[in-house]
């Protein structure tokens, strides 16, 4: 499944909905070149999630926590090689407390559970045009993809 936006408030929107859908448990990973809007669509599901401190690239700390309807974690890989920090960081304790957003998921891949929402965001031919692929795994992210898409 893929959707077109064609401004960051939208790739928000679509974050928004993925947000106020979220559980605990629910884990989602967001793969994109620098720009793509991996950063604006996460600020979209902390909004959703209804967390209240502005969301921001969680650049010197690998994660960061927003408490709202639930907690969540928004963590950037882009600065791991994947090494013993990450296997530190905890996901799977996070995903005991809350829903988890992650950027660069793709510098770590093995420390991260098989069923989660994959998001693959691509610049489109216009400047503000993006193209987000949604890839389901497992019955839960299946759910997620269905709000993100606004069809549930
Ligand atoms: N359709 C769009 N979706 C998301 N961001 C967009 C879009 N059009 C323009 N932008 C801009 O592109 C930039 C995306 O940056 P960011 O979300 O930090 O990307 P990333 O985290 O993937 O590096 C922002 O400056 C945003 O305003
Ligand atoms: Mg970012």
């Amino acid at each position: 499944m893929e959707i077109r936006t064609v401004s960051a408030e939208e790739t928000e929107a679509v974050g928004r909905r993925v947000g106020a859908a979220l559980r605990r448990g629910d884990l989602l990973l967001l793969e994109g070149e620098l720009g793509a809007g991996k950063t604006t669509l996460t600020q979209g599901v902390a909004q959703g999630a209804q967390t209240a401190g502005y969301v921001h690239s969680p650049t010197f700390v690998l994660a960061h926590r927003y408490d709202g309807r639930l907690p969540l974690f928004h963590l950037d890989l882009y600065r791991t090689d994947g090494g013993l920090e990450v296997h530190d960081l905890g996901v799977e304790e996070m995903l005991e407390a809350g829903a988890v957003v992650v950027e660069w998921a793709d510098r770590a891949p093995d420390i991260f559970p098989p069923e989660r929402l994959e998001l693959r965001l691509r610049f489109g031919a216009a400047p503000e045009e993006r193209r987000i692929e949604a890839l389901a795994r497992g019955e839960r992210a299946f759910a997620l993809a269905r709000c993100l898409a606004g069809t549930e």
